[in-house]
């Protein structure tokens, strides 16, 4: 049986947290089971940001890949690559963005949110405006049927379509395929400080923080606010701490901790001792197998040389079909 393909790509723009994990990750790792996938470090996308300072994005890089095996990407399953490695993205971006119409990318909600969020570098590039435009190139050249991505980027994926039967339209020929979004329902999951979880905030979990690291990071953790005193019950529908407790701990000590909150018989340190014990053991399976690449240097840039040959070898042929039916 030939298993539909997938795709889906990450900017690496720092090393994955929990936020990444259960909101993206996770559920990459499910969906090798299932379908072909194909994983791939968005590092061309990630100079919309840090084109002043590039230099990061190569350690970035490395380390987004190293996540990813830590975590149950499985390259035995799964073909992982770079996409600044295969020329043809770069290539077919030219191409789509002679037929894309300006006023499509204007459109484009998150183009226009990010130009707002955005202060600490200029995001009025040319490059910037064109992301979609280069995410579509990324997904229609693997002849992906599913993206799974969060719901942030559900107008790319629109823009994809659109894009799709425009260039299939002009060319009177089936060359791309229209690609589904999978959106994922992702856990709500704040940062330390309840924001965002975020690396510009301060305040992530990381996949590769040691068992220290996330000891003390819990014990900094925000909980309800409303519960300024030991005696005080505590509301865990409001606490930032307890939606890691769902996702960490045993249903039947989410119950205790629920009910003994609420009447305070658990006080918010002794809370924050469960959480870590769940959240170290429910990372030690990931801990573990990164000791074990992290024995292994050259394994990593083995796997994204192999993953990348591979895609290339699919990207070439879906880029000459596209050339051959524009006659070009
Ligand atoms: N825009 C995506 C993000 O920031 C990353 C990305 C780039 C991507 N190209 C893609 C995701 C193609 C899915 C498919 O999360
Ligand atoms: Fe939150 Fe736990 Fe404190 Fe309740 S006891 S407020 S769930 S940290």
């Amino acid at each position: 049986m030939i298993r539909k393909r997938i795709l889906s790509g990450m900017q690496p723009s720092g090393p994955l947290h929990l936020g990444n994990y259960f909101g993206a990750l996770r559920n990459w790792v499910s969906l090798q089971e299932e379908y072909d996938c194909f994983y791939f470090i968005a590092d061309w996308h990630s100079l919309t940001t840090l084109y002043e300072d590039p230099h990061m994005i190569k350690k970035y890089t490395r380390e987004v890949a190293i996540d990813w095996l830590s975590s149950g990407i499985d390259p035995e399953k799964s073909t992982l690559f770079v996409q600044s490695r295969i020329p043809e993205h770069a290539e077919l971006h030219l191409i789509l963005s002679m037929v894309v119409p300006v006023p499509w990318l204007e459109r484009n909600p998150t183009y226009k949110e990010k130009q707002q969020e955005i202060k600490s570098v200029d995001m009025s590039s040319y490059g910037f405006l064109g992301y979609p435009v280069l995410q579509t190139a990324d997904i229609v050249l693997y002849n992906a049927h599913y993206v799974p991505v969060g719901i942030d980027q559900a107008p790319h994926l629109e823009l994809s379509r659109e894009i799709v039967r425009r260039f299939n339209g002009l060319y009177k020929k089936k060359v791309f395929i229209e690609p589904v979004a999978k959106i994922s329902d992702t856990p709500k999951l704040n940062g330390t400080d309840g924001r965002k979880m975020s690396k510009s905030y301060n305040n992530a979990i990381y996949l590769s923080d040691s068992e220290k690291d996330i000891t003390k990071k819990i014990k900094s953790m925000l909980t309800d606010p409303q519960r300024a005193r030991r005696e005080d019950p505590g509301d865990p529908d409001v606490c930032n701490l307890y939606p890691f407790h769902k996702l960490y701990s045993p249903l039947d000590m989410q119950k205790e901790i629920d009910r003994d909150c609420r009447t305070a018989a658990i006080g918010c340190g002794d809370c924050k001792m469960k959480l870590t014990e769940s959240v170290l053991a429910g990372m030690a399976p990931q801990m573990e197998r990164r000791r074990e690449i992290s024995g292994k240097p050259k394994l990593v840039d083995e796997i994204l040389a192999e993953g990348t040959k591979k895609a290339q070898r699919v990207a070439r042929a879906t880029l000459e079909k596209a050339k051959a039916a524009m006659k070009f």
